[in-house]
This record gives structure tokens, sequence and C-alpha cells, in this order.
């Protein structure tokens, strides 16, 4: 077929079936248009301009545009692109940047047609467009800018670009080169001879798998191997904690939930692949899956694992609880459940392996290199030295890419094969594989005494941990820890359950088991400070802890505690509006709880005045190589931007997961040693006799401890972050404003942390009102992005972020965890305002009843209704 393709004439082969998407990506070579979804057409990630309008190329077969206009970013003029690229990364509107270029397509056909679009023009064009890193408001920002820029009115980046130096807005890392598509994602590398993987699913949350039949699969066009159970030269179950999640599970088995992997197929195409994979027959007995934690529990439910259903229990104990209630002045108890959710990272799984001499490269998008290599070893019997894992450029996780993904499959397959293998999952499989937030019930009851100040605290938290371990027990635990909030409570009594189901397993999601436990806490506070006559505000300054206080684990906090700074920051706003709700939140920096954590770093100068700066952290989009990279620059005092940032497991810097908010204060304070360690070392040479040494910085937290009856002081974390949310509704009880006060210890880069709080603060809100990932029978109702009820751009409020800065001692500049904080108070905070709203008391998330989630998501409240 012909098309006019960025300009000019083309004349490609396509075959039925094939979507633009597909041809443009693989026929065209083009990379930019990225997909999120495909064949959906709702992430808008794959966008381009058609005949001078937007088109998500996803969804139409490639035969359609014989003889249209085609453009791509790739095609825009250099001047438009510079100006797309400096107002977004000027303005923060890029992070994780897998839906940028799509959006900067979507925005440059509006502006095409609109010379000065509303803000809320911008954000209805943006409908079909999902951000899960920005909330919407920084790229809003851009494109306004852009538009001013193009009537006259103002440079396009309005934004600060940034110096370097500590507390800057430094641009972000590869910034230019994401908005403008060019970053490489693991789905956009292409090696030669490389073959394409694809998975065979379980069909039954809980069935014996008899039999698995692959000849017909084999027998497929193009179709190299195809893999069962049996083909695995080593451990065949792995796991981050506890190794009970099988790679491939194996004929007598039970399969535990419909993520459950039973054959892999490599073909010469995708297409051929996944057609194969859907060949492999299945003989199955069939069983009742169990799907309520309740049902798990009950005696004689069958067992999942080994050991039992309960994979967990965490407890915190102290003072005298009965007592301390029954001398209350008032009490509050409640049940309070909250529901599953997904991710919804805009890049769906993905990993190329390459076979490289005697072991496997392995590229990929995951959350530890380190971890991912320790399990390729292991499942393909091979000494870590042997595989090396390279961490590619990775399109948002939020704890969903901790555990093995696709890796595990790309590596088996690229071993048996001696081929380059990728295996990128579908938007569909991504939903049914990867591990969600918890859904919780919590049983507890609040005493406080006639001022408000907080007396006893029992909670019973029960969280469904699904199939397999993944991080559930710590989620679990990391609720205990934080049950009583940010309050200062002398009596608690609290014990966490993670329980084995067969529905999909739950494991680590921003926040980590604190969300939930926080809309409990601060559900009963509104009661209780209704009861003494305060007004939310006062209640929650009157308990909120201070240094010197124990926090929930019974850890006394030291210095660095900025929660009343953050709430003396919003007070007017909560004052000042008729329906507002206000929460608190607290979230750890570091894993804590006795487990050693280190940072690890390498910085090396190189010939041409570079600098070489390795460390061991995932970049999601969240801004970690921007942050370190300012660490490095200020102590070398040399521009950020001669510093280059790797990550790749050849140069051993393991340190463990991306997680629990620590990357920067652990990173950063190894960055600073290395890059201390270069400064002395220069002033005694010459920059070129250090060329090809490497100086290294470490850093260690070793005097954690674990919570629990038997640990009376325990110190569990490094430090946390503290966060006060105010939500305020308007006459309609729609959203109207955030205000969100962020103790971030120091802000390293205040506009990637602006990002942050309010990329939080939309998932924060789509966790209050619309989000949901529910299942029937273990099976999820959800099976595409649109149906998760991510709220859209358009139905984002307003957001004022404002940045405490109450220095942690031990974080590099004084910096604590700021990834997490940003959306734990969320939810209760938008019950309170409905609460303020309509008089109702909600303790059931999402609350999809509210006026304001109707609004936020007009569609989903329309379809569920
Ligand atoms: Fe096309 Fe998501 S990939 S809309
Ligand atoms: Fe939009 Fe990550 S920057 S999804």
């Amino acid at each position: 077929m012909q098309l006019t393709l960025n300009g000019r004439e083309v004349d490609v082969a396509t075959a039925e079936g094939v979507s633009l998407l597909e041809l443009l990506r693989d026929e065209c070579g083009l990379r930019s248009m990225k997909d999120g979804c495909a064949p959906e057409g709702s992430c808008g990630a794959c966008t381009v301009i058609v005949d001078g309008r937007p088109v998500v190329s996803c969804a139409q077969p490639a035969s359609r545009f014989a003889g249209r206009n085609v453009e791509t970013l790739e095609g825009l003029a250099d001047e438009v692109r510079r100006s797309w690229a400096q107002a977004f990364v000027g303005l923060g509107a890029s992070q994780c940047g897998f839906c940028t270029p799509g959006i900067v397509m979507k925005a440059e056909a509006l502006l095409r047609r609109v010379d000065h679009p509303s803000d809320a023009e911008v954000a209805r064009a943006l409908a079909g467009n999902v951000c899960r890193c920005t909330g919407y408001v920084s790229i809003v920002r851009a494109i306004q800018a852009v538009a001013a820029q193009r009537a006259g009115v103002e440079p396009a980046s309005s934004g600060d670009p940034g110096g370097n130096a500590i507390g800057q807005p430094a641009p972000r890392y590869d910034g230019v080169a994401q908005v403008l598509g060019e970053t490489q994602f693991v789905g956009d590398m292409e090696v030669p001879g490389m073959l394409h993987g694809a998975i065979r699913f379980a069909d039954h949350p809980r069935a014996r798998v008899l039999r698995i039949d692959t000849a017909a699969a084999a027998q497929h066009t193009d179709v190299v191997d195809v893999v069962t159970w049996r083909d695995i030269p080593g451990e065949r179950l792995q796991g981050l904690i506890s190794a009970d999640w099988p790679v491939l599970v194996a004929e007598t088995e039970e399969t535990r939930y419909v993520g459950d992997m039973l054959a892999f197929v490599v073909a010469r195409t995708r297409r051929a692949a996944r057609a194969a994979a859907a060949l492999v027959k299945v003989e199955y007995e069939v069983l009742r899956p169990i799907t309520s934690p309740d049902a798990a529990l009950e005696a004689g439910a069958p067992l999942l694992h080994p050991g039992g259903n309960l994979l967990s229990t965490s407890v915190v104990h102290r003072g005298d609880v009965p007592a301390a209630l029954a001398g209350a002045r008032h009490v509050e108890s409640g049940t309070f459940t909250t529901q599953r959710i997904e991710h919804a990272f805009l890049e769906p799984e993905a990993a190329l392996a390459v076979p490289d001499g005697d072991g496997l490269r392995v590229y990929a998008q995951g959350q530890g290199a380190w971890e991912d290599r320790r399990q390729i070893a292991s499942l393909l019997a091979l000494p870590q030295e042997r595989i090396r894992v390279t961490q590619v450029a990775t399109g948002g996780a939020f704890g969903g890419k901790e555990d093995l993904g696709p890796q595990a499959a790309a590596a088996l397959l690229a071993r048996l094969t001696k081929a380059p293998v990728l295996l990128k999952l579908s938007r569909a499989e991504s939903l049914r594989f990867h591990p969600k937030r918890h859904p919780t019930r919590i049983e507890a009851t609040l005493g406080c005494d006639a001022d408000g100040r907080l007396v006893a605290y029992k909670a019973r938290i029960v969280g469904d941990t699904g199939a397999y371990a993944s991080l559930g027990a710590k989620v679990l635990e990391r609720a205990a820890g934080h049950a009583c909030g940010a309050y200062r409570v002398p009596n608690v009594d609290v014990e966490s359950r993670a329980v084995y189901t067969n529905n999909l397993p739950c494991g680590a999601m921003r926040g980590f088991g604190v969300p939930q436990v926080t809309f409990a806490i601060e559900g009963l506070l509104d009661e209780l400070a209704q009861r003494c006559g305060l007004d939310g505000w006062e209640m929650r300054w009157r308990n909120a802890v201070e240094t010197g206080d124990r926090f929930g684990s019974g850890q006394v906090l030291g210095p660095g505690v900025g929660l009343k700074k953050t709430l003396l920051a919003v007070r007017e706003a909560y004052r000042s509006a008729r329906f507002a709700g206000i929460a608190c939140g607290a979230k750890n920096t570091g894993i804590g709880n006795g487990v050693t954590e280190h940072g690890r770093a390498v910085v090396a100068p190189l010939a041409d005045g570079r600098v070489l700066l390795r460390h061991s952290w995932t970049e999601m989009g969240q801004g970690i190589h921007t942050a370190l990279r300012q660490v490095c620059a200020q102590e070398l005092g040399i521009g950020a931007d001669r510093i280059d940032v790797v990550v790749d497991t050849e140069r051993e810097l393991d340190t463990g997961e991306t997680t629990a908010s620590r990357a920067t204060l652990l990173g950063g304070q190894a960055v600073l040693r290395a890059a201390q360690s270069l400064r002395e070392a220069l002033q005694a040479a010459d920059w070129s006799d250090l060329v090809g040494q490497e100086f290294e910085g470490t850093f260690k937290i070793d005097w954690t401890t674990p919570i629990g009856p038997d640990v009376p002081d325990p110190v569990t974390h490094i430090g946390y972050g503290w966060a006060t949310q105010v939500v305020i509704l308007d006459d309609h009880g729609h959203l109207a404003k955030v205000v969100a006060a962020q103790d971030v210890g120091r802000a390293i880069n205040p506009q990637i942390l602006r990002g942050q709080v309010e990329g939080g603060v939309h998932m924060g809100l789509g966790y209050a009102l619309s989000e949901d990932f529910a299942t029937v029978d273990g099976v999820p109702v959800a099976t595409t992005l649109k149906s998760l009820g991510i709220i859209p751009a358009a139905g984002m409020p307003e957001v004022e972020t404002i940045l405490v800065e109450e220095p942690l001692p031990d974080g590099p500049f004084g910096a604590k965890g700021a990834g997490e904080a940003v959306l734990v108070p969320t939810a209760a905070a938008v019950a309170g305002a409905l609460r303020a709203f309509d008089g109702i008391v909600r303790r059931d998330l999402p609350m999809r009843d509210s006026p304001a989630a109707r609004a936020a998501l007009p569609r989903l409240a329309a379809v569920r209704e």
C-alpha cells in the first residue's frame, strides 16, 4: 500500500490484520509511537496524526490508511519538536516518558485546530491518553506553554530548565529523548536474529493440570520451539522472598491463579508466537477456587501451599488497650474495606534475552536488576556471573515490576534456542499476570480522651494476598507498623494477616499497605473529632507525632519529623473551604524492620572529561537518575550534563529492589561518598591521571529492628516521609482542589518532587473514588486499561503542592523518601470531604456512590450504574 509518511510517499507491504501501529513500527522502523494497550485503543501512547487528526494507530488496520497523510513525532519540523521537548522537560511534564510521545502528538493536533485552548479544552483533548505518572497537571501546563509560544506570548519553556545544584529543578535525565520518543524501551529493541516469545496462561484459577499438549503449537508456521516445565534446567520455583511461584506450572500440579504460566512459545514473529501459544492444549481437573481470606482460613479448606493458607501474621502490641478503651471518653469502631487495584504502568512488561558467550545478557525493565539476575541464574542453573542484566528505560512500575516478569521466559527461551528472544506482554496479559494492591478488611476501634487525645487503637487487618507470597507478608507487616497513621497512640493492639487465595497475587504497590490502614484510622479520627467538638485539623494537630514520640510501630522518632509543618501548611485551605476533608500520612523510607540495606555507587572519570555514574536503582519515572546525577554534580562541582548514568549488573552493585521510597536516601548517600572520594583524589592528581579508575561509595543501614511483641524498643525504619492533604469539593460535591503538603526532608529537585506529588494525588484520587480491579471466582472482571477506572485528565482537580523541608539526618543533604507518602492520605481526605458535603460516612473503597466519583469518571459511573 502507499501512503504519505512524514511528508514522503512510501510504498509498504502490509498483511491482513496488521494495524497501523505495527506497520509503522515493524515495517517502517519508527519507534516514537508506543504500544501501551494494543489493540485496545485506550491509552493513546500510539497516537499519530492522520490527515490532520489524531488517531490511535493500534486500533485500526493499516490498510485503512492507504493514500492518507500520516505524521509521526519523528516527522515534525525540528523547531516544533524542540518546542515540545523544551516545554515538557522544562515543566516536568514527562516522568517515565512512555505516554509522552502520544500525548505530544495529541497536543500537536489540538494546537493546529485551536490557537488558545483553555485548560478544560486541553484536558478534554487528552481524554484518550492515559498518563499514570504525572496526574496531568504538568502536561496541561506544558501544552499551554507551547500554545503561548506559538501565539508569541512567551517562550515555550516557561519552566526553568534549572541548574544542577541540590535544590534546583535540573532537567530530567534523558528528558528530551523521552519527549521525542527516542528513548529505547525494551519493546523498542531489535537485534539480529531476534525471535519472539509468547506465553500460554492458565484457563482456571484453580485446576489440576493433567496434561499439556504442545503438538499443535509446535507445528504452527514460524514456530521454533514450545517449552514446558520439563525444559527448565534449574529451579522452577522462584520468588523475591519465598520461592513458591512456579515459572511454569507442572503436570499434576494445581494452578493457583489465572496468571499462572503453562507453556512458552518462541517463533520468528510475535504474531506467530502468540497464535501458537493459543494452540497449546491443556487438560485440567477443574477445582473450586478459594476466593476470599475467610474461605481460605476455614477449617478444612484445601491448602494452596504446603505451609497452609496463612502466609504471615504481624503484631504490634504495647500498653493495655482494653483498659485504655474502657477509660476513654469517646470510642469509635468500624469495619473498613479497601479494593484490589492495578498499577497500570503504561509500559507493559517486556524482556529481551541475548546469548552472550557462555551466558546470557538480559535487557530488563523490572525494579531490581540484581534480583532478576539471581532468579534467572537459579532458573537456568547457571552461576550468577554468567547472567548480565542491563536495566533499560522503564515505562512506570509503582511496585508492579518487582516480581520476576517475562525476564524468566525470555531468558529460558534464549538459553534453549541459543537465539535472542524478545517477549512483550499485551496489556490484557499484563493485567492478568502481575501482583496488585492488596484488598483488605480492617476492623478497628479507636478511643480518645475528652480533649481528643488518642488513648488506644485496636485493629485486625486481613489482606488477600492471592496466589503467591510475592511481597505480601511485608506489605501486611508494613500495614501493621503504620496502622496508627501519623499519630501518637500510647496503647496499641494490631494484628495483620496475609492470606493466600486463588485470586491474583498481591504485593508491592506504591504505599505498600499504608493507604489501606490510613483510610481506616483517619475515618475513625473524623468521628472522634466530631464527638469532641473539634474540627479535623485540630484533632490531627493534637495527635500528630513529633520527634521523641513513639510511632505506631513502637519506634521512638528521631529528628526529621515535619508532620506538623505539613499540617500548618494546609490549615488555611482546610478552614476556608466549605466542603473539605483532611488526612495525614506517614510512609517509611527504606525497608527496615531488621533488614540490612545498602547503597552502592561508582563514579569513574572518562577520557573525554565526562563521568560515568553507576548505581543500582531502577529509573521508572520517579527521577532517581536525575536526583543522583545532581548529587554527583554538586559534589564534583561539574555540570550534571557531563554525567552519564548506567545500571547494569556487569559491575557488582547489588542493593536489592527499587522499593520502599529508599533509592534517593541510600543511593544518594552512596553517590555522595563515591563523588567525595573522586574529588579528594583530584586534589592530588589530574583528571587524566585518574581515567580508568573507579571510585566507589557505599552506605549501610544495619540497625533497624523488626516489629513484634518481643521487641520492646524497636527502630523499625531509617526515617519516614510525612504528608497532609486537604481535598476540597465544590457546591456539587465534585473535586475542586487538592492541597498537598509533603515533608521531603530536602528537595533535591523540587520540580521532580512536585511531579511525584501530583501523580501520587491522581493515583490516590482514583483509589478513593473509581479504581477497582475486581475478580469473580478468581477471574478478573477488568481485562482492559479502560475498565480500571483511572481518572482522566478532565477529571483532575487543581493540585497545589507545598514542599516542606525537615531534614532527616541520615538522608543525603537531609532528603527522605517521597514517592509513596504522596498518596497515603488521599483516600481518607476524600472521604472526609464527602462527609462534609453530604453527611454520609463512607468506609468502603472505592466510593463510587459519591458525586465526586461520578463527576471525575462519568463514563465508568454510567457503565456501572
Ligand atoms: Fe494504542 Fe494504547 S497502544 S491506544
Ligand atoms: Fe505518563 Fe509515565 S510519564 S505514563
